[in-house]
């Protein structure tokens, strides 16, 4: 089967009943929006649903315009607050309605905390992010950046809801998350999404995702999402604008890869 061919399949996402593609896209960095919507047509096309954006990134317009072109229904849409509109509820609210107001719906699928804010408590942002949810901006809400005992204190702070997943880095080269996050969110029924899943781009020229790769046909950056997709509650967002990297991302799905190559990835230095 040629790159890009088949569908992406679902995931449960966390606690949540939802199920969402197994790889979403990023959009940090968009340089030209024209292609970028190309791309994310195309990969909508072929299953993908998940999009991932934030008010820092000045991309919410962009999903905007994607949503209004593929459907609100068809898309699960991750927005995240920035630390600093976390200290009052009111201005969590003002922050999340602004941004729901450039993606142009009503509710967001996902709100995360972007980054815990170090000059509060953990269990006042997470009551203030709880908000977002009981006033009916966001169907669930999610943490970013946060550790094993930063999402333990959020995970007993909520009164209505639960904290669905982590949002962290997590690559070939960056897999610090192996250790305690991602034992920690299989436990608690959480998903684990990993951020900058392809180290920039810079495992295209692994020689070990190489090697790897070519006795099943694959590039280094199929590789590399198909070790971070092994473990069921993983969810990749790569970020592409372009039609050509879609496809290879697309890729990475629909094919299986032996043990001892993911024991290889696991303990080499990438
Ligand atoms: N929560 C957080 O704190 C946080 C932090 C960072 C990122 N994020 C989210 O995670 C998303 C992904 O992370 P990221 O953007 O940092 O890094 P990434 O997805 O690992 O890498 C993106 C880069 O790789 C390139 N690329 C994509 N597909 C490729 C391919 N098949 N071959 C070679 N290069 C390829 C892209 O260029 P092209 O566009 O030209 O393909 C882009 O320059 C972000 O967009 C954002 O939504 C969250």
């Amino acid at each position: 089967m040629k790159n890009g061919d088949q569908k992406v399949g679902r995931k449960k996402f966390g606690s949540t009943n939802e199920s969402v593609s197994a790889i979403g896209l990023g959009t940090w960095g968009i340089k030209s929006y024209e292609n970028a919507a190309r791309a994310f047509e195309y990969a909508f096309e072929r299953g993908i649903n998940f999009i991932d954006t934030a008010e820092i990134y000045n991309t919410e317009d962009f999903v905007g315009r994607v949503i209004s072109e593929l459907g609100r229904d068809n898309l699960f849409i991750t927005t995240k607050i920035w630390p600093k509109n976390l200290v009052t509820r009111e201005r969590t609210l003002k922050a999340a309605r602004s941004s729901l107001k450039k993606l142009g719906i009503k509710a967001a699928d996902l709100i995360l905390i972007h980054w815990p804010n170090n000059e509060m408590k953990i269990e006042d942002q997470v009551r203030n992010i709880e908000a977002v949810y009981s006033e009916g901006l966001s169907r669930y809400i999610g943490v970013s950046n946060f550790s094993v005992e930063q999402m333990e204190t959020a995970r007993q702070s909520t009164r209505s809801t639960e904290i669905v997943c982590d949002q962290v880095k997590y690559n070939v080269s960056t897999k610090e998350a192996e250790k305690n996050i991602l034992p920690y969110c299989k436990k608690n029924d959480m998903a684990v999404v990993a951020y900058t899943p392809i180290e920039n781009g810079n495992v295209s020229g692994n020689k070990i995702l190489k090697k790897v790769g070519e006795k099943y046909g694959k590039t280094p950056v199929q590789v590399s999402l198909k070790y971070l997709m092994r473990e069921e509650n993983v969810i990749p967002i790569p970020k592409t604008e372009s039609l050509e990297h879609v496809k290879e991302i697309i890729g990475a799905w629909g094919w299986s890869m032996e043990e001892e190559d993911y024991n290889n990835i696991r303990t080499s230095d990438i």
